[in-house]
């Protein structure tokens, strides 16, 4: 059974992206999963080149870094002219009207002066992504779903058109995943490319750093700390992250604490604990820039050599070469 997952470097890895995904394929992988860094997801919107390189690279450390097998991990773009291919072929498969209607799209066009092309065709690529590599389930978050029932729609039509070649992947949306808050607007989700950080702990973030944005988090002025997340979002988040980090429900983390000073410090202490051993690997392995080479390496030739004989094979069965 292969589950397959991405993140996208555009920008640093974040408390959500740990609690409600990473930490999850760390601890619930096997040796057949595949979870890669989607840099040519991250050009869909201005980027920066340089930056990008070196996103993708502490992407790829901290996806190490959390305990995920280095033989499971890979860069999109360092198997991109299989991927490209196949995203032609799934493109060739695909309708404009039902990829002109994927909501991440409609809400990323809105209002935009320029939309990219690559925009609208990213989730034939992402389609692309768990098509060629056998993926029998895609664990995202909702956010995502959509996509996946495009990639499934399009793997039943080539296989009924064409042949089989595709496996139909399952989609996972994890049922208690955390869904980690923004400290400074507990309204937005805790997310990588905010224009604000003061609200978003950085896994990589010093433990200094870490506490001094727990103690600036937003709460309210009810003073009571107890789980409420209509009523009390922020304090509701300060929980949800202090249970997500000591195995507990966000009611039972609450229980002895009695000052919203108390609840912010516990809770940093906790994330600083929880990222601790993660942020120590990842810097030691950015430190070591060939051996984050030699990983990187390794996974994409296994990734390309998994992948190899299914792009083959739907090349063939759609009459090329
Ligand atoms: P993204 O940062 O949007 O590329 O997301 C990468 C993965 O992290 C996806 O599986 C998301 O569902 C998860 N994720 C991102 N932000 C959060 C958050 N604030 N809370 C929980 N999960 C998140
Ligand atoms: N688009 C996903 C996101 O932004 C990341 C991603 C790219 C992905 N390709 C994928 C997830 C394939 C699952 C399967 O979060």
């Amino acid at each position: 059974m292969t589950r397959l997952s991405g993140a996208t470097p555009s920008g640093r890895a974040q408390l959500g992206n740990y609690l409600g995904a990473i930490r999850r394929w760390a601890a619930e992988g096997t040796a057949d999963d595949l979870y890669f860094v989607s840099d040519l997801h991250a050009m869909t919107t201005a980027y920066n080149p340089q930056r990008l390189r070196a996103l993708t690279r502490e992407m790829l450390a901290v996806l190490i870094g959390a305990g995920i097998r280095p033989a499971s991990v890979f860069v999109q773009s360092d198997i991109m002219r299989d991927l490209t291919a196949l995203t032609w072929v799934l493109e060739c498969t695909s309708t404009f009207g039902e990829v002109a209607r994927m909501i991440q799209f409609k809400e990323k066009s809105a209002g935009a002066k320029t939309v990219r092309l690559g925009l609208l065709t990213y989730p034939v690529l992402m389609a692309a992504d768990i098509l060629l590599q056998g993926a029998d389930e895609v664990p995202v978050g909702e956010d995502q779903s959509q996509h996946v029932e495009l990639a499934r729609a399009l793997a039943r039509r080539f296989n009924t058109t064409f042949g089989d070649v595709f496996v139909v992947p399952d989609l996972v949306v994890p049922q208690v995943a955390a869904r980690v808050r923004d400290l400074a607007d507990p309204s937005r989700k805790m997310a990588k490319s905010s224009r604000d950080d003061a609200g978003v702990v950085f896994v990589l973030d010093s433990p200094d750093l870490v506490r001094r944005k727990f103690r600036r988090a937003v709460t309210d002025t009810a003073n009571r700390v107890e789980y409420r997340p209509d009523e009390q979002p922020g304090v509701a988040n300060l929980l949800e992250i202090l249970g997500a980090c000591t195995g507990r429900s966000p009611a039972e983390a609450a229980a002895g604490i009695t000052t919203y000073s108390a609840l912010k410090d516990q809770a940093a202490d906790a994330v600083i604990e929880e990222l601790s051993g993660i942020r120590k690997r990842t810097l030691d392995l950015l430190d070591d820039p060939a051996e984050l080479d030699r990983i990187r390496a390794t996974g994409a030739a296994h990734a390309a050599e998994r992948g190899s004989h299914r792009l083959e094979a739907a090349l063939r069965v759609a009459g090329l070469g």
